[in-house]
């Protein structure tokens, strides 16, 4: 597969639409910054490192259209897009960690002209696509020390090489011990609403010889139980600060279940994904989504609901994560004060 998201020598940006998997492998060209929001926010690129990039690329889409009077405009203007670009998905922090890098770089450089300033922000898109590969595979790498032989593993939503610009997180541990251990399973659930297990998890697993059954997010506390699974591991949009976890709906109900069963529960994701302001889950903004997406499946009508909630994302509390893997280690049983103390690592 190639990238998910790269610049062509045309100076614009193409985005796999992950919308369309896995039927059909479809890149969409971007030539300005409302483009990639209108991607981010209908998830045609999705997963929490991955937005941090689109967000970087249209960051630099967003300088280079401007056509501001004076210096002080130029700043005005690009501050204002970049809090657009900011908001479009407000869960992943990953999104704020990378408007907040460029809005420190255009700060830093001021004094610079125009074209200055669009090129350090295409060395910075291209930097932090670098950057969360380096990381993704450092994780992936670390992550696969918790597997062995015969492992039976759980894992949710979509966290491989389609959320990131590397192997993934939860899933770039499970692609390395695959090739690591004998007998490795994945039971993958479907992750409703929108199907990021069953369309994109099932699809990469496929594509990396991993031995994966697909099933709904009802089954998990059946399946831990009747199929002896050794471990979960999923992703994360945000990390708080004493070790909350914010991921994708149902991440927190499957914390539950290990916690009865008593299996450990693991989190994978980069330091581009801890919040060093979010003191607890509570400070965590949950994306709260269209109804439609409950209603419909694949644009087809299945419920007559008048009320209808659609969070897309849960809080898993700090005392259901067995560790969270980084690319610095793994932290076992996150607290406040383990936590605070990779501030100073966080690029
Ligand atoms: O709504 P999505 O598909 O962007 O949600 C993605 C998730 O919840 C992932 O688990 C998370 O971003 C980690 S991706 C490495």
């Amino acid at each position: 597969m190639k990238e998910i998201i790269y610049f062509s020598k045309s100076q614009s940006v193409f985005i796999l639409d992950q919308t369309l998997l896995p039927f059909k492998v479809k890149y969409v060209e971007s030539k300005n910054y409302k483009s990639i929001i209108k991607l981010i926010k209908k998830l045609s690129i999705r997963g929490a490192p991955a937005i941090g990039v689109a967000g970087s690329f249209a960051a630099y889409l967003a300088i280079k259209d401007l056509k501001s009077k004076s210096k002080i405009n130029l700043i005005k203007d690009v501050t204002k897009r970049l809090n657009e670009i900011g908001s479009s998905r407000p869960t992943a922090v990953n999104l704020m960690w990378s408007m907040k890098r460029f809005h420190n770089l255009l700060l830093s450089n001021s004094t610079k002209d125009h074209i200055d300033l669009t090129n350090l922000f295409l060395k910075e898109a291209k930097y932090i696509f670098n950057h969360e590969k380096k990381v993704s595979t450092l994780i992936s790498k670390i992550g696969s020390s918790i597997f062995f032989k015969n492992c039976k593993v759980i894992t949710h939503c979509n966290t491989g090489s389609l959320a990131t610009t590397g192997p993934g997180t939860a899933l770039g541990v499970i692609k390395i011990a695959n090739k690591r251990y004998k007998g490795i399973q994945v039971f993958a659930t479907e992750t409703r609403p929108l199907m990021q297990g069953s369309r994109l998890t099932v699809w990469e697993c496929e594509q990396n010889n991993i031995d994966c059954t697909l099933i709904t997010d009802s089954m998990v506390s059946h399946v831990i139980k009747e199929n002896q699974i050794n471990l979960v591991i999923v992703g994360a949009d945000r990390v708080a600060i004493n070790g909350d976890i914010a991921n994708k709906i149902g991440t927190y109900q499957l914390a539950i279940a290990c916690n009865y069963h008593k299996i450990p529960f693991y989190v994978a994701a980069p330091l581009s994904t801890f919040d060093f302001n979010s003191k607890n889950g509570e400070d965590i903004v949950i994306e709260q989504r269209s109804s439609d997406e409950v209603t419909k499946i694949m644009g087809y009508q299945i419920s007559k609901a008048k009320k209808i909630a659609n969070p897309a994302f849960d809080v898993t509390p700090r005392e259901l994560v067995s560790g969270i893997i980084t690319e610095k280690g793994i932290i076992k049983n996150p607290n406040k004060k383990i936590i605070s103390k990779l501030k100073d690592y966080c690029c």
